[in-house]
């Protein structure tokens, strides 16, 4: 994990918008001019919002002149506000991750709209700054978000002090605050990830996507690395904190009655594609698409 990855708010590196000087620029403390029009949120529009996206992953395979393609997500509308989980489900490769990746700013999609606020999503450091605010990522497996070599605190403060908020004390504050909304004890301040279980590490992660109170969190397959024992206990952490914090969550997972158990609003996802979307309940109850009908018979789960 690099520090560049850190800064960006978000956890992880961004593909192909990477701008190391700019992930270092100082906070500006009040927004001013054109910056200010520009990420001014149209009102009434979901916070996060995909039009007709593309993504074409190009592969090691095929010639040297000639590299093979992966068509990942094949011309996707989506949308999440605050208030509502939507699921995504389907099986390996189907495109989730590459999806997810769209939805936080880390992957540019080869073509069609990504608005945030209403707005086109910018990739410059400051609109990936501003994004990485109001929208962060919860991965499947804890390690790769945390750094090894950083306590607790620190990996929690760090957000705080890359987006220039609050005093020392008010962060202190925070990351206290923050621990006890994923129900862990202040003696977990001061430990390195690999003192505490891998449930305990992903409460750490989730309170760092906490940290800059987003308005959505994208939580990519964030209990599949989990000990079964404890997958239910991070659901429902997950599930509780949207609701008291009023959170939007994107949730996904190649299982669908963990998806349909936290979500809202369903889109199944085959080859790329999103073949159905509707109200959980709904969906589950009278599916329409083969696909879906097909995941539907591998129900029950071990969640
Ligand atoms: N960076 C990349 N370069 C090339 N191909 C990629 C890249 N990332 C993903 N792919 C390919 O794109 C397709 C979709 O991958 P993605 O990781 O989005 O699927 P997924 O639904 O998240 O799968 P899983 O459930 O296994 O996590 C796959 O065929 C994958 O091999
Ligand atoms: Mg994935």
């Amino acid at each position: 994990m690099t520090e560049s990855a850190h800064l960006s708010g978000t956890g992880m590196p961004a593909e192909g918008v990477h701008d190391p000087d700019a992930d270092l620029a100082p906070v500006p403390a009040v927004e001013s001019g054109a910056d200010a029009r520009a990420t001014t949120p149209v009102a009434g529009a979901p916070t996060l919002e995909l039009r007709g996206v593309h993504v074409i992953h190009k592969t090691r395979t095929g010639g040297l002149f000639k590299p093979g393609t992966v068509h990942a997500v094949n011309d996707v509308d989506f949308q999440v506000s605050r208030g509502e989980t939507v699921g995504i489900v389907g099986e390996s490769g189907c495109g989730k991750s590459t999806l997810a990746r769209v939805l936080v700013g880390l992957q540019q999609p080869t073509r069609g709209d990504v608005l945030f606020r209403g707005r086109p999503l910018g990739y410059d450091a400051n609109s990936r700054r501003e994004l990485g605010r109001a929208v962060s990522v919860v991965f499947q497996d804890p390690a790769t978000a945390l750094n090894p070599r950083m306590i607790v605190r620190e990996q929690l403060i760090d957000p705080l002090k890359v987006h220039g908020i609050g005093t020392e004390d008010e962060r202190e504050d925070r990351v206290e605050r923050l621990l006890g909304l994923v129900g862990l004890p202040l003696s977990a301040l001061d430990v390195l990830p690999r003192q505490i279980s891998g449930g305990q590490r992903q409460r750490v992660a989730i309170a760092r996507a906490l940290a800059l109170e987003p308005d959505i969190i994208v939580a990519d397959e964030p209990t599949s690395a989990l000990d079964v024992s404890v997958r239910a206990q991070v659901l429902n952490l997950l599930t509780d904190l949207k609701d008291e914090l009023n959170l939007g969550m994107v949730f996904i997972s190649h299982d669908i009655s963990t998806v349909r158990h936290v979500s809202d609003r369903m889109a199944v996802m085959f080859a790329g594609q999103i073949v159905e979307t509707g109200p959980a309940d709904e969906l589950f109850a009278n599916p329409s698409h083969s696909y879906t009908r097909t995941l539907l018979s591998a129900v029950p789960s071990l969640l």
